[in-house]
């Protein structure tokens, strides 16, 4: 079969490592046991790797204590367990129409069922959302924001510094949705000031699907929601409060886990201010190339020095997923079409009725021969329109 030129890395990214599949296969072949269940020397191997990418994602992140970065099976469930453990009745949420479903919908079912208030900020033009509207929107009972750090459709990254700061200057938390940038943006937690950040496995962290997690600072009061066991004082009624227990429960996907192993040692020695760099050139390449094409609209793709590597595009009179299937079915290309999750981009750009945009998303094993084929291809199908 002939090869796909992948570029649908914001969803997920494709191919990882060779490391990463090399380590996974081993490690669940030679010390795959549940870890923190027994005293065994399996366990203590596998405790040994967790711990350990705990410690490689505390200090990717900058965090304080490695204990307060706990696994889960992906961004959503993170932001599930953020939303539900941060918030009460009558309080009020600021968030972005850049978010994805995954911050919206939890949102959305609490505030359709009269728990809390929510208010959504706009972004401007180029995508950007302005951290004086965030300001302003802050009420008494406001009690966290809550911001998408990179669109997954624009690949705008957010001021989220500016916005921690205001948070902390206002007393009220803030949480960050790192699933587009945790790997290949820098994110500080201490000097952006963020309380909890969510992030997931599959993307540019580079390793498998179904691993995620978050990273709560010290003095957030995050109430476990989910209960079980925790392998360690099982004699205790309810569940352990003390990190990462409180929001770990079951046995965590370990496999998962050694993915992300051995994805942050790949990061880490080739650089990941450098893998965002060499993404970057081929993004500015795919955006010179596209953005002659007659026809083609790019979308917020002003500020290539606070983007992630994605493009976003409609084609005129063309539905999206039209345009998607074209890409696959006869040049061997694969994008994202559609809404991408984040129906208010749309909305807002008005995109919507149009079937959404098409999605190109580039990772690290993208070439220049991937930018050149994906320009060509759209270059024929705006031309099909005028026939
Ligand atoms: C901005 C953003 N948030 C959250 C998610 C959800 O990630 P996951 O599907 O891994 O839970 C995505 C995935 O596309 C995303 O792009």
């Amino acid at each position: 079969m002939r090869r796909m030129v992948y570029l649908d890395n914001a969803a997920t990214t494709f191919p990882k490592p060779g490391e990463v599949y090399e380590f996974m296969n081993s490690f669940y072949q030679t010390c795959g046991a549940s870890p923190g269940r027994a005293g065994h020397a399996m366990t203590l191997e596998t405790e040994e790797v967790v711990f350990q990418t705990r410690q490689m994602l505390c200090e990717m992140f900058n965090g304080v204590d490695p204990e307060r970065l706990t696994f889960s099976y992906n961004a959503t469930d993170s932001l599930n367990i953020i939303i539900d453990g941060m918030l009460s009745e009558g309080d009020h949420v600021i968030t972005s129409c850049l978010e994805h479903n995954s911050v919206l919908r939890p949102l959305y079912h609490k505030e359709k069922d009269g728990i809390i208030e929510v208010t959504y900020v706009p972004f401007d033009r180029s995508g950007y959302i302005d951290p004086k509207a965030i300001k302003s929107s802050i009420r008494g009972n406001t009690k966290m924001v809550i911001l998408n750090h990179a669109s997954n459709v624009l690949g705008t990254v957010q001021p989220a510094a500016e916005v921690g700061k205001l948070c902390r200057e206002a007393g009220i938390y803030f949480a960050l949705d790192a699933s587009q940038t945790a790997g290949i943006i820098r994110i500080d937690i201490q000097e952006m000031n963020i309380d909890l950040l969510a992030f997931t496995g599959h993307k540019s962290l580079l390793g498998p699907t179904g691993i995620g997690g978050s990273y709560v600072a010290e003095n957030v009061p995050i109430r476990a929601t989910r209960f079980g066991g925790t392998g360690v004082r099982s004699a205790q009624r309810t569940h352990l409060d003390e990190f990462p227990y409180r929001l770990e429960y079951g046995t965590l996907n370990t496999l998962g886990v050694a993915g992300l192993n051995a994805a942050q040692k790949w990061i880490r020695s080739r650089g990941m201010l450098e893998l965002h760099r060499q993404e970057m050139r081929l993004w500015s390449m795919l955006k010179e190339g596209l953005s002659a094409i007659e026809g083609v609209s790019l979308l917020c793709a002003d500020a290539p020095e606070n983007h992630t590597a994605v493009l976003s595009f409609t084609i005129n009179r063309w539905k999206s997923g039209d345009v998607g299937t074209i890409l696959s079915a006869h040049y061997r290309i694969a994008c994202r079409t559609g809404l991408q999750c984040a129906p208010l981009v749309h909305e807002r750009i008005g995109t919507d009725k149009a079937g959404g945009a098409v999605r190109f998303s580039l990772g690290p094993f993208n070439t220049e021969e991937d930018i050149s084929k994906a320009v060509e291809a759209v270059r024929k199908i705006a031309a099909l329109e005028k026939r």
